[in-house]
């Protein structure tokens, strides 16, 4: 594992950007696993940027999305395939059907799980994909648990997730309680992994992660056990590992 300190959140931001860029400068078909929530959105910002220079071309690229709130409808502007279309697909030349989403209007689990578990084999697997991490080590959606969830499931959030979220809402009653989430055996299968965190908030789960014993309480010390990740984490977020 490398971990990149960055002074703050733009550079954050774009040290994150190279590295997804590169990616797709190397291999222009690439399979980009992405995330949502606040952290990244610098990081596409940044991107955008550099596809509005030339610099960069998506039109091969294609996405499959880490996890989606259960209940919500794609015109809702708290889906998280409303925040990829907003923050990144309608600004550069993605072909939409390249894109994916887990779909959060499917009623059946059981039957979204396995199919979006199924689409990304048929895409030939994940090359890089990018994470954040919740303030209780949640990746995805995955949340503090007895065991490690193998593959794309539905979870019941945590309260404490749903707190962190509700800013995001007009209530706390309209965060969704449930959503669909690749399973860290899901994630753990990506090629490479870019894990982006920023802020003091997050400085104990970032150390727990990185530094503490891997147990499914942490999801995100899975990591440890994987050949190729990159951590970059602005000052704040790493003040707490041990240096
Ligand atoms: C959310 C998302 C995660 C995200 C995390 C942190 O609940 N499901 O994919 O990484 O929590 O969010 P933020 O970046 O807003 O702190």
């Amino acid at each position: 594992m490398r971990i990149y300190e960055a002074k703050d959140y733009q550079e954050m931001s774009r040290k994150a950007a190279n590295i997804l860029s590169a990616q797709v400068i190397l291999k222009p078909d690439s399979v980009l696993g992405l995330a949502t929530g606040s952290t990244p959105i610098g990081m596409y910002d940044q991107l955008v940027e550099w596809y509005k220079k030339g610099d960069l071309d998506f039109s091969k690229v294609k996405t499959v999305n880490l996890d989606e709130y259960k209940g919500l409808t794609h015109d809702n502007d708290q889906s998280y395939y409303y925040f990829m279309h907003e923050h990144l697909f309608d600004r550069v030349n993605i072909d939409p059907a390249n894109t994916n989403v887990p779909d959060g209007t499917e009623e059946d689990p059981e039957k979204e799980c396995a199919r979006y578990e199924k689409l990304i084999e048929s895409m030939g697997g994940v090359d890089i994909q990018l994470l954040g991490i919740g303030h209780n080590g949640h990746i995805g959606f995955n949340e503090p648990d007895s065991t490690f969830a193998k593959t794309t499931h539905c979870v019941d959030l945590a309260e404490s997730t749903i707190e962190a979220n509700k800013r995001f809402f007009a209530s706390v009653d309209d965060v969704p309680r449930q959503a669909y989430t690749m399973g860290i055996g899901t994630i753990m299968k990506a090629k490479k992994i870019l894990l982006i965190v920023n802020g003091e908030s997050k400085a104990d789960a970032v150390a727990k992660a990185f530094f503490g014993p891997v147990t499914p309480e942490v999801p995100a010390s899975i990591l440890q056990f994987h050949s190729d990740v990159v951590v970059i984490g602005d000052s704040a977020a790493l003040s707490k590992i041990p240096r």
